[in-house]
């Protein structure tokens, strides 16, 4: 019989197929069964009349507890009433395997027994709906930049320097070349790629050992960092609100059953795709802050709140540009309009969602970078191959980072970003 996946049931009304899945449901009145199956693709009902079906398929409705795999053969139908539901009329069952009786029912559980339960918990309705997000996101991701001339060319994992903070590096043991750190962000090296590729971005784990217990921060995310040449900070400000764009549009289009499931009222995302992105400078930013009732002073850090506050009444995205250097990376280029300003941009995201994206022009003058290193108290010999990049046909040049779960976090709505990475590691888990 001809296998379907049950998001093509529409292709196959009136057809009698062969659909494999597990079972999440089951009702049965004695005569008449409802089978709710999933197969990944989606959700279907396979309706099973007793006096239509042989006593083997009858039994093994008995048989089936939640979670079993199946084969199910039938004919597809289309909802009388409603529009794009498809049932299955079962022929027959073929059991695959009978599921010991499953952990996670119905029924509220805490967030603990969840997340020691993850590699179960994938299976229900929402966080299936989240992965499938943060594959459209992912997607979306790849296609901005190819778009937009990017190749991807990824970069290393295990690294012999500290990209943004020599505070949160994972060490560990590197056989006779004493310790490595796993990767903080792939940038120095798709600054080295640039000049081979001209504009080229690395998609992958990176890895902070921040002790922050919030619902935004993992201890290892993904990011795509991209990087172009001949791309000053004005420009790059506009390929991030482009990508980001790019990515809420194709969540709009692509997700609309997922956003079904997650009740996510998509009102707010449509107004991100049509309207221009708000741009403070990072004066200005305090100075609104402070308005605002912040007691943040200038020169310091966003925390959290004062991100909420700057974005509360924004319909759109907030860039805060053109921040303090003294408490930026040594690798931004410092705003040749003013010595203490470095040429940078954090992208905030609205309802909540807090910083999305880093990015900057990053310092291409040999002299200028080599002191950067010095200021930061960086050995400059680990720096060598990047510092070396400025002696041979340096060309200005700019690049950003997103964080793939804060993305699909405010996309899903979800509270957590735990639940926006299949397996969560964070400060205080590591398991399953
Ligand atoms: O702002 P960050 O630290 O920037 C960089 O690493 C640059 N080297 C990127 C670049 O210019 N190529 O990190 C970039 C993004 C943040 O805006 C945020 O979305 C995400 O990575 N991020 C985290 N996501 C989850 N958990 C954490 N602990 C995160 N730290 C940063
Ligand atoms: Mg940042």
């Amino acid at each position: 019989m001809k296998h379907m996946f049950i998001s093509d049931a529409h292709a196959h009304v009136e057809k009698e197929i062969t659909v494999k899945g597990w079972l999440s449901n089951k009702r049965s009145s004695g005569k008449i069964a409802f089978l709710e199956l999933r197969d990944g693709s989606g959700f279907i009902q396979a309706v099973v009349v007793k006096s239509a079906v042989s006593e083997e398929t009858w039994g093994a409705v008995d048989a089936l507890t939640q979670e079993s795999s199946l084969a199910i053969t039938g004919t597809v139908s289309a909802h009388p009433k409603k529009e794009d539901v498809f049932e299955l009329q079962v022929v027959s069952i073929d059991i695959i395997h009978i599921a010991e009786e499953y952990p996670i029912s119905n029924k509220e559980h805490g967030p603990d027994f969840l997340m020691n339960n993850r590699h179960l918990w994938l299976r229900s309705k929402k966080q299936w709906a989240i992965l499938r997000i943060r594959d459209v996101v992912e997607t979306a991701i790849n296609e901005y930049l190819h778009i937009e001339h990017f190749i991807r060319t990824d970069s290393p994992i295990f690294t012999p320097n500290s990209c943004e903070n020599t505070t949160d590096l994972f060490a560990v043991p590197y056989f006779d070349l004493g310790e490595a750190f796993l990767s903080q962000s792939g940038q120095l090296y798709i600054e080295a790629a640039i000049s081979s590729v001209g504009r080229c971005y690395d998609f992958g784990p990176v890895f902070r050992a921040e002790k922050s217990v919030t619902k935004r921060h993992l201890t290892e995310f993904w990011m795509m960092d991209a990087e172009a040449a001949f791309v000053e900070h004005d420009e790059n400000i506009g390929l991030q609100e482009g990508l980001v764009k790019h990515i809420v549009k194709s969540c709009l289009e692509k997700c609309t059953k997922e956003f079904e499931i997650l009740e996510r009222d998509t009102t707010p995302l449509k107004a991100v795709v049509e309207k221009s992105f708000t741009r403070y400078t990072y004066k200005e930013a305090i100075v609104k802050l402070q308005e605002l009732g912040s007691d943040i002073k200038d020169g310091e850090d966003l925390g959290n709140d004062d991100e909420g506050m700057l974005t509360k009444d924004s319909d759109v995205p907030v860039f805060i540009e053109k921040w303090p250097s003294a408490i930026k990376p040594f690798y931004m280029k410092i705003d040749p309009d003013d010595s203490a300003i470095a040429l940078c941009d954090d992208l905030i995201g609205i309802e909540g969602a807090g910083e999305i994206i880093g990015g900057s022009q990053r310092e291409d003058d040999f002299d200028a970078l080599l002191e950067r290193i010095k200021e930061d108290g960086l050995d400059e010999k680990e720096y060598e191959w990047y510092t070396d990049l400025r002696k041979y046909g340096a060309v200005p040049h700019s690049g950003f980072g997103i964080g793939v779960e804060r993305m699909v976090r405010w996309m899903s709505g979800v509270a957590h970003i735990r639940e926006c990475i299949p397996f969560p590691r964070t400060v205080n888990r590591i398991k399953p």
